[in-house]
């Protein structure tokens, strides 16, 4: 069975599971299975990684950029649970090359794909290639224009594994918004600060703005851009199929 039949089986099985179920199912698969930290209400996916009792590795990407506040939640999040949380940088060299070059706000000039590239593509992708399996905080609900067919499991066709296939979960794909924040309180897991500031998606610092009441989440990211842009390249398989 190829791996693109394994996870068309394991989509059927997986479609109608809660995210609880799926880390499971995901950690039982993929015992190194590593859970991708934004430092944002994808905390969840840790919390219930942790009531899992199941090994489980987790990283974020430090771009360099992200807000204080993130960096302490981070922090937070690894005494609160006792766990290690890889840190991946990027390139010293290639973002050095590019602030001497353009400044430290060229993503405003030129868009976000450059600096996205250096300071979180090129780490993920170093990242997974140790990997056979890794887990994301994607909903479908975070961005109608990019997200809104995003599967549980898929197989990633933007990166390549440690032995060439690598496994894509998204546990979170069919919960809203308000069934993460419900988990969250009910729960008592921490959140990050920013959230009480009216930013709801949380990225870098300098593309990042709160929402007005009304307005998307994803309308906080890189605002300058057209909505459909708005994929950083940690997820470029959404942009694939449009
Ligand atoms: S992004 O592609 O636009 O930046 P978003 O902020 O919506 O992504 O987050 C979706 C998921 O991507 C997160 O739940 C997380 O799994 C992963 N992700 C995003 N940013 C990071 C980061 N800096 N480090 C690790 N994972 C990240
Ligand atoms: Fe650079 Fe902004 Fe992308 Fe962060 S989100 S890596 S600062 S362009």
């Amino acid at each position: 069975m190829t791996i693109q039949d394994q996870v068309t089986q394991w989509q059927l099985e997986l479609a109608d599971k809660s995210p609880q179920s799926i880390i499971k199912f995901a950690l039982t698969q993929y015992p190194n299975a590593a859970i991708s930290f934004s430092g944002a209400e994808d905390v969840v996916l840790i919390d219930m990684a942790v009531k899992s009792k199941l090994p489980f590795k987790v990283f974020s990407l430090d771009t360099g950029r992200l807000h204080a506040e993130t960096y302490r939640f981070i922090e937070t999040v690894r005494t609160h649970y006792g766990i290690d949380i890889e840190i991946c940088f990027p390139e010293a060299q290639a973002v050095s090359e590019m602030v001497n070059k353009k400044g430290l706000f060229s993503f405003y000039q030129d868009d976000h794909k450059e600096c996205c590239g250096i300071r979180k593509v090129a780490p993920l992708r170093k990242r997974l290639s140790q990997a056979n399996a890794w887990m994301t905080g994607q909903r479908k609900d975070q961005s109608p224009s990019t997200r809104n067919s995003v599967p549980v499991v898929q197989v990633d066709t933007a990166f390549t594994g440690a032995d060439g296939e690598l496994v894509k979960f998204n546990p979170l794909a069919n919960w809203s918004s308000e069934e993460v924040w419900m988990y969250i309180r009910a729960l008592e897991v921490p959140y990050n600060p920013l959230h009480e500031k009216g930013f709801i998606s949380i990225g870098c610092e300098p593309c990042t703005r709160p929402v007005l009441p009304n307005q998307h989440e994803r309308e906080g990211r890189w605002w300058w851009e057209e909505a459909t842009q708005k994929e950083c390249g940690l997820h470029s398989g959404n942009l694939e199929a449009r």
